[in-house]
């Protein structure tokens, strides 16, 4: 999704802004731009496209300015273009880059339509520049204008501005959108993501909704909502730049599936101890709320939806806890009945996805329990508004695909449904087999990624494909969910998910030679009626791949069987993801596509 970042320094600050762009590419773009102050007029530069082509334009006309604002955009309003892309101007005065969505777009463009402004994108972005314009001609300074804009605008923003006539500033503003200072010897600096600014500095301020800010190379002064000056804390972040490279894999996604054995580790450490799990890992406090939760509610937006399926099968069976999961874009819109002493519950990598954020707001003023979040980025809206938290800490995720994000959202979540228990005094020889089998997860799951060259074979056949049918039973069928998402993100084949008892009714009519079909079968109770089902597959023609121990007793070639290593069978959902992620990797290896950064998808989404 669309990324921010801004600069002033004593120094020309063209050169920094590409490298923080590039540094945000994996959230996922089209376009990108820059505008730098160069005393005299704006270097503006845009292009359509691959950051490297931004610089190379950049390389070529040699822009110098010590203050300036740059962006990545991904398409909401108005199709991908140069005349689309930020930075937008007004008069060439005022230059802007805006993230999120001006809900109240359509009647201030007739306002100042008819005050004469000329619009040339199709985007909602572009009024901003004209209004400051506008109030800038009204005889009010930047800073003002900003005020004055913010109490205009409807929806979510982000935005970073300068102006023509202010050669010593950039100007900011915050309303549901992330936006952040980075404070150095060198200058100030802004971003909407703070891995932009991880190769200059430490020191950040997390704006509020409602802030605007003034910066200048030497200081900066922030508003707060009601225009008061405000002091906010700084925040020191070690983001390795390590977290930030792929470190030889060929691809951050590949880099990923293989910190899993790690990130799990991370995710495990300081939380259990003994034979149980430790006590308020979820925050001070957050024991005495377990301990009332009778119901959950997990809202969730893509791959951590499937994570939290996967999580209401483990609440029910080793807590005894019932559980609805929404949609976080559906949530709100089905007037959702809270019954007494629910747990509101999020799940999400990035801590910002807009729906996930507009579902946990509404909540907050429902009659919950309280409020939960797994999630995986500290310094996250989700993560700093949410009553408690658990962090995944699974380190910078940067493939748009998520992979060790989801292996360690269910290891939270599986800590979650322990500690549940717990809490209820249930179940506590299961509790102390989950934990040591939780000790030797990340092993197995290193013993798993050894089954590359066995997966290789099944990608070559299904790459060769339009579509795929992913097949799972009970707690599988989130996995399945998963896999063909996966498959679906990173290689653009079609695929589905199914309960494999369902295929008779209607999926069956699908299957051909050309239709692979990916199932998960278990060693559980319900591996005899999954093989019926994959028999039914194989006698009308279909390609079946079978991962799992149980299909032993089909006559299948060697070269479609992957068996998994031994492991408690609770943890089973975690394990079998692996398979899956490298199946994707593979296939859309072969078919040559963009893994880390898919067509029209963002890693983080900021928009509703
Ligand atoms: C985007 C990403 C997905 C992710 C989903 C939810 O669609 O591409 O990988 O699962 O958002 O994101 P979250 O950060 O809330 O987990």
């Amino acid at each position: 999704m669309c990324g921010i970042i801004a600069a002033a320094t004593e120094k020309s600050v063209g050169k920094l802004l590409v490298q923080g762009l590039y540094k945000m590419e994996y959230r996922g773009y089209d376009s990108a731009g820059v505008a730098l102050h160069q005393v005299k007029d704006i270097a503006h530069l845009r292009s359509l496209g691959k950051v490297e082509k931004l610089e190379s334009k950049m390389k070529k006309q040699k822009p110098r300015g010590k203050i300036g604002i740059a962006h990545t955009r991904w398409a909401t309003h108005g199709k991908p273009s140069e005349e689309n892309a930020h930075p937008h101007v007004s008069k060439d005065r005022v230059f802007i880059v805006h993230n999120g969505i001006i809900e109240n777009y359509i009647e201030l463009k007739e306002q100042l339509s008819k005050k004469g402004y000329v619009f040339v994108s199709q985007t909602d972005s572009e009024l901003i520049a004209h209004q400051l314009d506008f109030f800038l001609s009204q005889k009010h300074n930047m800073f003002e204008a900003m005020s004055l804009l913010k109490k205009k605008l409807q929806g979510a923003f982000a935005i970073a501005a300068i102006d023509q006539s202010d050669d010593s500033h950039f100007y900011l503003m915050r309303n549901k959108s992330p936006l952040l200072l980075g404070i150095s010897e060198e200058g100030m600096f802004a971003a909407s993501d703070p891995l932009a600014l991880v190769d200059i500095t430490n020191e950040f301020v997390f704006l509020e909704d409602g802030d605007v800010v003034e910066a200048s190379a030497s200081e900066y002064k922030i508003f707060d909502e009601n225009e008061k000056r405000a002091i906010r804390k700084i925040t020191k972040l070690n983001i390795s730049s390590e977290a930030m490279s792929k470190n030889g894999y060929r691809h951050f996604m590949e880099k990923e599936i293989y910190e899993q054995p790690t990130a799990i580790l991370n995710t495990l450490d300081g939380r259990i101890g003994g034979e149980d799990v430790l006590e308020n890992i979820f925050g001070e406090g957050s024991n005495d709320l377990l301990s009332n939760v009778e119901r959950i509610q997990i809202v969730a937006a893509g791959t951590s939806l499937h994570a939290g399926r996967v999580a209401a099968n483990w609440f029910s069976a080793i807590a005894q806890i019932p559980t609805q999961i929404d949609y976080a874009s559906e949530y709100r819109y089905k007037n959702p009945y809270v019954d007494k002493n629910t747990l509101f519950l999020t799940i999400s990598q990035s801590g910002e996805t807009a729906d996930t954020l507009g579902a946990l707001h509404y909540a907050k003023e429902r009659d919950y329990l309280g409020s939960l979040t797994i999630c995986n980025v500290p310094t996250s809206s989700l993560a700093r508004e949410s009553d408690f938290m658990l962090l995944t800490n699974a380190g910078p995720e940067i493939g748009v695909a998520s992979t060790k994000a989801f292996t360690t959202q269910l290891a939270a979540l599986m800590l979650l449904a322990l500690s549940l228990a717990k809490a209820r005094n249930l179940n506590p020889k299961l509790r102390t087999r989950v934990v040591s089998a939780l000790r030797s997860l990340p092993e197995i799951i290193s013993e798993s990624l050894n089954l590359k060259p066995k997966i290789i074979r099944i990608a070559k056949e299904v790459a060769k494909k339009d579509n795929a049918l992913f097949l799972g039973r009970g707690i599988f069928y989130p996995i399945a969910q998963e896999g063909s998402l996966k498959l679906k993100e990173i290689s653009y084949i079609h695929a589905e998910a199914y309960p494999a008892g369902e295929l008779k009714h209607g999926p069956l009519a699908l299957i051909d030679k050309d239709m692979p079909v990916i199932a998960l079968a278990p060693e559980n109770e319900l591996a005899e009626k999954l093989i019926s089902n994959l028999e039914e597959v194989k006698a009308r023609g279909g390609k079946l791949f079978v991962i799992g121990n149980a299909a032993g007793n089909m006559t299948l070639k060697p070269k479609n069987l992957i068996n998994l290593p031994e492991c408690d069978f609770l943890l089973t959902p975690i394990l079998y993801t692996i398979p899956l992620q490298i199946l994707s990797y593979e296939v859309a290896l072969l078919r040559g596509t963009d893994i880390d950064q898919p067509r029209n998808l963002a890693k983080s989404v900021t928009v509703e």
